[in-house]
């Protein structure tokens, strides 16, 4: 029996056998399509699987990882058909790759931001070169609490020399933040490991941009940000900043001189139980949750490319408040950052 294999991003069809691979019918009928090994061990036919029943071949896990075919990626090459099928190809930023490293790194300053997040910059010492795309992590393991990793996201951008990570401080002194802020100093060494993650910052998309960080997840957002606006992404960007009161928020200076800077760009600060307000502030407040913030702003959204970092609920409420605003699952990058407790920050691309 006759199935359809099409690929939607190019509004093509080819008929294919039951039993015959996704790309073995595309190419069969000259649809375009990109592909080397045809042997699942390069990856390269990679693609998302809108619809339809596949039998998938053996593949090799360096051609498809499980978090990819978690996230509804298949391989062209490995997919046989059993009904209509329907394709779509991945973004080409969606391939990036950066070299994998471990970095001794030196630690050079360390500043509290807020009472609960301090910044931490550190020089690289030794395996550089360190490549990374803005919203990345890495793994830290410090001194003061030898064999204990720790999830970070990169706050600076990929082409600052200093690397710079917003760690909250716990409030138990026992968890490894707690001692980390009591026992680091300058001129400690710290294992870096990586970069990680793909909730990363793509340059390419055509339309706008909206940030949506709460807490410490404002660290991969600035990275994000900084770097789409110092590139020249001469879209709009809105960054959404949620924090629970005054004495939570920070970057705020930065934020409102990249406003100036950058007519395109346009941040709000949110606070979910704020106090009554005694100094004037940079950058007006809005009042409520991040995601009612977002909500009464943009009542449609077309075209956005979505960022979102921070604790899991407010990812998943801000997940679900873009993908019912018509956002597709391959415009949502989210990071969920995890309590530190018994688990490191977990990256996922929203599903
Ligand atoms: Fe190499 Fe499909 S072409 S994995």
């Amino acid at each position: 029996m006759s199935v359809t294999v099409t690929v939607a991003d190019l509004n093509q069809s080819a008929p294919a056998e039951e039993g015959q691979t996704v790309l073995d019918a595309l190419l069969a009928h000259g649809i375009g399509f990109a592909y080397s090994c045809q042997a699942g061990n390069c990856g390269t036919c990679r693609c998302e699987l809108v619809s339809g029943d596949i039998m998938e071949l053996e593949y090799s896990e360096h051609a498809l990882s499980v978090d990819e075919r978690s996230r509804g990626i298949v391989l062209a090459c490995r997919s046989q058909v059993w009904s209509d099928v329907v394709v779509r190809r991945l973004e080409a930023e969606s391939f990036i790759v950066h070299p994998s490293r471990v970095l001794r790194c030196k630690v050079a300053d360390m500043t509290l931001l807020t009472h609960d997040i301090l910044r931490l910059r550190m020089d690289i010492v030794t395996g550089g070169p360190f490549t990374f795309s803005a919203g990345q992590f890495a793994s830290l393991e410090f001194p003061v609490v030898p064999g204990i990793v720790r999830d970070y996201s990169m706050a600076n951008r990929p082409d600052e020399r200093q690397l710079e990570f917003h760690i909250r401080i716990m409030p138990t002194p026992e968890s490894v933040s707690g001692r980390l802020a009591a026992g680091l100093r300058p001129g400690d060494m710290v294992k870096v490991s990586g970069p990680l993650g793909t909730a990363y910052l793509r340059s390419r998309h055509a339309g706008a941009m909206l940030c949506v960080a709460g807490g410490s997840g404002l660290a991969p957002v600035k990275s994000i940000v900084e770097t789409a606006l110092e590139e020249g992404f001469d879209q709009p960007v809105h960054l959404y900043f949620g924090a629970r009161a005054e004495r939570d928020v920070y970057f705020e200076a930065e934020l409102a001189e990249l406003q100036r800077r950058f007519r395109r760009f346009k941040a709000h600060i949110v606070l979910s139980a704020p106090d009554a307000q005694t100094a004037p502030t940079l950058l007006p407040r809005r009042v409520g949750l991040v995601t009612e913030a977002v909500a009464a702003d943009f009542p449609a959204m077309k075209g956005f490319k979505v960022y979102i970092a921070g604790p899991p609920p407010m990812v998943d409420a801000a997940t679900a408040l873009v993908r019912e605003r018509g956002i597709e699952s391959r415009d949502i990058h989210a990071d969920a950052f995890f309590p530190a407790a018994n688990a490191t920050k977990q990256t996922a691309e929203a599903r």
